[in-house]
């Protein structure tokens, strides 16, 4: 399974990469609004695609089909890692299959349903994203959607990658990564979470503290 931060926050992705097992990123027009960062939002991108050499999702504003088209080719010429991140809308699936037709990586996101999944997957997506936690905050299940689309996908030899989104705590990762899901991205703060269980820092302490009676 494939890790991605899902941040524009240039620190927390460093400390990430740090470690050497983050794929990419993904970011959004509210992360990238919340850094209220002085640079532009090119030079944010191109930033993060400096750190981690793998997929960059940035997402464009427009919302109009020939709009998004010149803004995605735009995104796309900042860096070659970059993906274009398009909205599951009308505009947006007939985005993703020029933009895919032009060799131009696309992440379909506000993925919410397996048809639209399908729909994502029809048009060369590189990326689908379904939002697991925003489908949890509706008393609908994140990961049951995530589990229909792997069975929709696991049918055909589409190349689209599912990338679980919205994640909210490790459990969500652990569910995907049993399901198959290609990618999960997640905060920083997650990330953080995946390494710990309390039996392992009483363990460690017990070893060291049995290694100091000797
Ligand atoms: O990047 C999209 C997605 O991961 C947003 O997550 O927590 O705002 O639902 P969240």
């Amino acid at each position: 399974m494939k890790f991605f931060i899902d941040s524009a926050n240039l620190e927390e992705i460093k400390s990430a990469a740090a470690f050497g097992i983050v794929d990419g990123v993904t970011t959004n027009p509210s992360l990238v609004s919340k850094e209220g960062s002085q640079e532009s939002f090119e030079d944010l991108v191109k930033e993060i695609c400096d750190i981690v050499k793998g997929p960059v999702s940035a997402e464009v504003l427009s919302t109009e089909y020939s709009e998004m088209i010149s803004e995605g080719r735009k995104l796309a010429g900042i860096d070659e890692n970059i993906v274009v991140k398009l909205p599951m809308t009308e505009d947006g699936v007939k985005a993703t299959k020029t933009l895919s037709d032009e060799g131009i990586n696309v992440n379909v996101t506000l993925v919410f349903s397996p048809s639209q999944a399908l729909l994502a997957a029809k048009a060369g997506a590189a990326y689908v994203s379904p939002f697991v936690g925003r489908l949890d905050d509706v008393s609908s299940s994140g990961m049951d959607l995530v589990l229909d689309i792997c069975e929709v996908y696991a049918h055909y030899a589409y190349e689209t990658e599912i990338l679980v989104a919205s994640v909210r705590h490790p459990m969500h990762i652990v569910e995907a990564a049993k399901m198959g899901a290609d990618v999960a991205t997640f905060p920083y703060r997650v990330f953080t979470q995946l390494f710990k269980h309390p039996l392992t820092d009483i363990g460690l302490e017990r070893f060291l503290k049995d290694w100091g009676k000797k």
